[in-house]
C-alpha cells in the first residue's frame, strides 16, 4: 500500500469519529472526572485511528488524539513573549488583610458608582492550585502554544510537553474565538505524586520533594516522552489574549450595574465575551477546559472568610495540594475600574493557608530513645514558622531516611508540618549546601544509658539495648502507662515522669502506686492539690480493666485491639501470663511473632518482678465486658467442624466478645462444644463426656442472635 494513496471519503469519516470519539472520552475522563469507557476500549480507539492514520498519512493533522507525543526532544526551551504580562498575585495571610482587601474595593467601586452604598461585592472565591502557571493558548481553536510564566514577560515555550496532557483539548469544541489564552496551573495529584517518587526510588532517580516540584520538573523535561508518562493535570483559572469572541451574555443575565468595559490599552479583560468571571469559567468548560468546580460566588468579607475556613477545613482530604483560596471581582467591569497596582491585580487577592512547608537551617542531629529503645535522629531546627506553629525539632525517621534523603548537618533543609503532624524534614536544598556540611553517624552507645546501640539486620531501626536499665526507655514506658488507652492516670505528666525518674523515686511502673503526696509536693511545679488529684487518679487506676492493664505493659507487638483480646480470650492476668505460645495462638490475630513476644515478656524475671510489686501495691485488673455483654462470661467454648454460614474466626470473635473463651480441646470444664459439617474426634469427646452439643443456629441462640 502507497504511503501516498488518498484517503477515501469513507476512511475520512471513520477517522474524523474515531477522533470525536477519542476526545469525548478524554474529556470524560480528564475534565469532568467521569469516566465512561473501559481503558481497553479506549486503547481499541486509539489502536484504530493509529492504523487508519499510519496507512493514509496525509489524514494525520497535529490535533489529532494520536500526535499528543510528537515532538523530538529539544536541545533547551526557546522563549516566548506573552500577548498580554503573566502577573501574580498580592496575598493575604489574616482576616486583617482580607477585610482591608474588601474595603479598598469597595471604595473604588462605590466612587466609581458601580456599588451602591450598602451593597456587598461579589466575588468568585476558588482554590489557590499550589502547582505552576501556565498560558496555553489556541489559535481558531487549536492548541497553537504553551507557556510557562516566567518572568511574567517572557516565559518558555513548553508547547510540546503540555501536549502530552490529556486533561489540555488539542482542539476546542463549541463557540470558540478566533484567538484564546487559556490560563490555568499544572500540577500533580498527592497520590501520583508518591507513585511517581516509588517509580522513581526503585530506578535510583532523584526523588521529588513534593507534587509541585514533581509537576515543574516534568513539565521543564526537553522529552515530550518523559512527560506524558507523568501524570500531570490542568485546571483553567483566568485568560490572557482574546481574539474575535462573539458575546456570550444577554443584557438580562449581566450585573445590575454593568457597564461594558471601555477598551483600554492593554487590559486582559479587551476581548472576552462574558460580563463576569464566573461566565468565563463557565464558557471555558463548554470549549472542553478544565475548570475546577470547586468555586463559590460570595458576597463581602464574610462570605470570602467563610469559604477560607470551609476550604481550611477540607483541603486534607482533597486528592491535589492547594495552599490557599483566590478571590476575585466577580464582574469583569468592576475588574476594569480597579486595574492593577504593579504587577498585581486590585481586583483579586491570594489569602495564603499556614505555609506547610518553609526552609531553615538544619543546625544538628540528636537522638531520642524510645520506650521500647527505638533510637530515632531529631533534627535541631533553626526556630522556623510552619503550619501555624515554631518548630525547632522535626523528625528524620532513622538512619536510613537520612541517607535517602541526603540531608546533613548545615545543610539549608524543607521542613514540613501539615495539619497535626509530626514536622518532618523533607530533604535538603543541595544547591544550598555549605562546604563541610557532615554527615550524620549512628552513635554506638545510647547517649542516656551508654549501654550498645544494636542494628537487626532487618530492622530500619536501630535499638538502645539498655532495657529498662535505661532511664529514657523507662520514662517513656511510664508515659505509655499512664496513657488515655492504658491506665489513663490523669496528671502525670512528661515533666513530672522525668523528675520521678531522674530523682531514682521510681524505677518501674510499680514504684508509681507507692507515692504518697507527701512525696509529690517535693517536685517543682507540684501543689498540695495537683498532689492529691495524682494520688486519687492512682487510686482509680488501681482497678483497670485487664486489657488495659496488659496494653499498659508495653508488650511488644501487643497493641490495644490484641491486649483486650487476650484479656478476653483468658479471662486473667496469671492465665495470659502462663499461656505457651500455642495457646496464644489461639486467640484473635496473635501470629508466631506476637506470641513470641508475649512468652518472652513474661519469661523475663525482671517484668514478673513488676507485676508481682504491682499487685502488692494493690494492682487488681477487672475483665473487660465485650459489647454483647457477658452471656459467656466465665464459659469455655469448643469448635470443630465446618459450620454453615460462620468461619471459625467469626464464631470464635463472637464468643470471645460474649466473654467466653475458646479451646482447642474438649475437657469436664467444656460448656459447650459447637460442631459443624466432619466434626470429628472432639464431638466424640463431648458426646462421652456429656459436654452439651450446639449447631450454628443453636450457637447463635445462645449468643442473644438470630440465625
Ligand atoms: S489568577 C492576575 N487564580 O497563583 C491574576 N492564580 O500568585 C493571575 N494560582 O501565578 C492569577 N491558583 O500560578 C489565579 N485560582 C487561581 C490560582 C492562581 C493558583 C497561582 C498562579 C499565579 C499565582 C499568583
Amino acid at each position: 500500500m502507497s504511503a501516498l494513496e488518498k484517503a477515501p471519503e469513507t476512511v475520512r469519516a471513520q477517522v474524523l469519529a474515531l477522533r470525536q470519539a477519542i476526545e469525548h472520552h478524554n474529556h470524560l475522563y480528564y475534565v469532568l472526572d467521569a469516566p465512561q469507557a473501559s481503558d481497553a476500549e479506549y486503547d481499541r480507539l486509539m489502536l484504530q485511528l493509529q492504523a487508519l492514520e499510519a496507512q493514509y498519512p496525509d489524514l494525520v493533522v497535529p490535533e489529532s488524539p494520536t500526535q499528543r507525543v510528537g515532538a523530538a526532544p529539544l536541545a533547551a526551551f526557546e522563549s516566548v513573549r506573552h500577548a498580554r504580562p503573566m502577573r501574580s498575585l498580592g496575598n493575604a495571610f489574616s482576616e486583617e488583610d482580607v477585610l482591608a482587601f474588601d474595603k479598598r474595593v469597595s471604595s473604588v467601586l462605590r466612587d466609581a458608582g458601580l456599588l451602591r452604598p450598602d451593597e456587598p461585592v461579589e466575588y468568585v472565591a476558588e482554590f489557590k492550585f499550589d502547582g505552576l502557571a501556565i498560558g496555553v493558548r489556541y489559535e481558531h481553536g487549536v492548541l497553537a502554544q504553551a507557556a510557562t510564566r516566567g518572568d511574567g514577560r517572557v516565559g518558555e515555550n513548553v508547547t510540546a510537553n503540555i501536549r502530552t496532557l490529556r486533561s489540555v483539548p488539542l482542539k476546542l469544541r463549541g463557540d470558540y474565538p478566533a484567538v484564546l489564552e487559556v490560563r490555568g496551573e499544572v500540577l500533580i495529584n498527592r497520590a501520583d505524586f508518591e507513585h511517581l517518587n516509588e517509580v522513581q526510588r526503585t530506578h535510583g532517580d532523584k526523588l521529588f520533594v513534593n507534587p509541585r516540584n514533581a509537576a515543574a520538573g516534568s513539565l521543564r523535561q526537553l522529552d515530550p516522552r518523559v512527560t506524558a508518562q507523568r501524570p500531570l493535570r490542568f485546571f483553567g483559572y483566568g485568560w490572557g489574549e482574546i481574539i474575535g469572541a462573539r458575546s456570550r451574555a444577554a443584557p438580562s443575565e449581566q450585573p445590575d450595574l454593568f457597564k461594558p468595559p471601555v477598551p483600554a490599552g492593554d487590559s486582559d479583560n479587551v476581548g472576552a465575551p462574558c460580563a463576569t468571571h464566573a461566565q468565563m469559567l463557565d464558557w471555558f468548560e463548554s470549549m472542553g477546559v478544565a475548570v475546577n468546580h470547586n468555586r463559590r460566588i460570595v458576597k463581602g468579607a464574610a462570605g470570602l472568610l467563610e469559604f477560607y475556613a470551609d476550604v481550611g477545613r477540607d483541603r486534607a482530604q482533597l486528592p491535589f495540594g492547594i495552599d490557599g483560596v483566590v478571590y476575585k471581582v466577580n464582574s469583569l467591569a468592576a475588574q476594569e475600574v480597579l486595574g492593577y497596582v504593579a504587577r498585581a491585580p486590585r481586583f483579586a487577592l491570594a489569602h495564603k493557608f499556614p505555609a506547610q512547608e518553609e526552609t531553615t537551617i538544619l543546625v544538628g542531629i540528636d537522638v531520642q530513645v524510645g520506650r521500647t529503645g527505638a533510637i530515632t535522629p531529631v533534627a535541631r531546627l533553626k526556630p522556623v514558622f510552619v503550619g501555624g506553629v515554631t518548630v525547632t525539632n522535626a523528625t528524620l525517621h532513622n538512619e536510613d531516611e537520612i541517607r535517602r534523603k541526603d540531608v546533613r548537618v548545615g545543610d539549608t533543609v524543607i521542613v514540613r508540618r501539615a495539619g497535626d503532624v509530626i514536622p518532618e524534614v523533607v530533604g535538603p536544598v543541595v544547591e544550598l549546601r555549605p562546604e563541610g556540611a557532615t554527615l550524620f553517624v549512628m552513635p554506638t552507645s545510647c547517649p542516656v544509658c551508654g549501654s550498645a546501640i544494636r542494628r537487626l539486620e532487618d530492622e530500619a531501626v536501630s535499638r538502645c539495648t539498655g532495657g529498662l536499665f535505661c532511664a529514657a526507655q523507662r520514662k517513656q514506658s511510664l508515659i505509655h502507662a499512664a496513657g488515655r488507652k492504658a491506665l489513663d492516670i490523669e496528671g502525670l505528666g512528661e515533666k513530672l515522669v522525668d523528675q520521678l525518674v531522674d530523682s531514682g523515686r521510681i524505677k518501674s511502673l510499680a514504684d508509681l502506686f507507692l507515692l504518697r503526696v507527701e512525696d509529690l509536693i517535693l517536685y517543682d511545679r507540684m501543689g498540695r492539690k495537683s498532689a492529691e488529684n495524682l494520688v486519687q487518679a492512682l487510686d482509680k487506676a488501681r482497678h483497670p480493666g485487664l486489657g488495659r492493664l496488659l496494653f499498659a505493659l508495653g508488650i511488644r507487638h501487643v497493641g490495644e485491639t490484641t491486649a483486650r483480646d487476650l484479656a478476653r480470650h483468658f479471662g486473667s492476668l496469671g492465665a495470659v501470663m502462663e499461656a505457651d505460645e500455642e495457646a496464644l495462638l489461639s486467640v484473635n490475630d496473635v501470629g508466631p511473632v506476637v506470641a513470641h513476644s508475649i512468652r518472652q515478656f513474661f519469661d523475663e524475671a525482671h517484668n514478673r518482678d513488676v507485676i508481682h510489686a504491682l499487685e502488692a501495691a494493690g494492682l487488681k485488673p477487672e475483665l473487660e465486658s465485650g459489647p454483647e455483654g457477658q452471656a459467656l462470661a466465665g464459659k469455655t467454648l469448643v469448635l470443630t467442624g465446618t459450620m454453615p454460614t460462620l468461619t471459625r474466626d467469626e464464631a470464635t470473635r463472637m464468643i470471645l466478645s460474649a466473654g467466653g473463651k475458646v479451646s482447642g480441646s474438649v475437657s469436664k470444664k467444656t460448656a459447650y462444644v459447637v460442631a459443624g459439617e466432619e466434626a470429628g474426634s472432639k464431638l466424640t469427646k463431648a458426646r462421652d463426656l456429656g459436654v452439651p452439643v450446639l449447631d450454628e443456629e443453636g450457637l447463635l441462640a445462645l449468643l442473644g442472635r438470630q440465625g
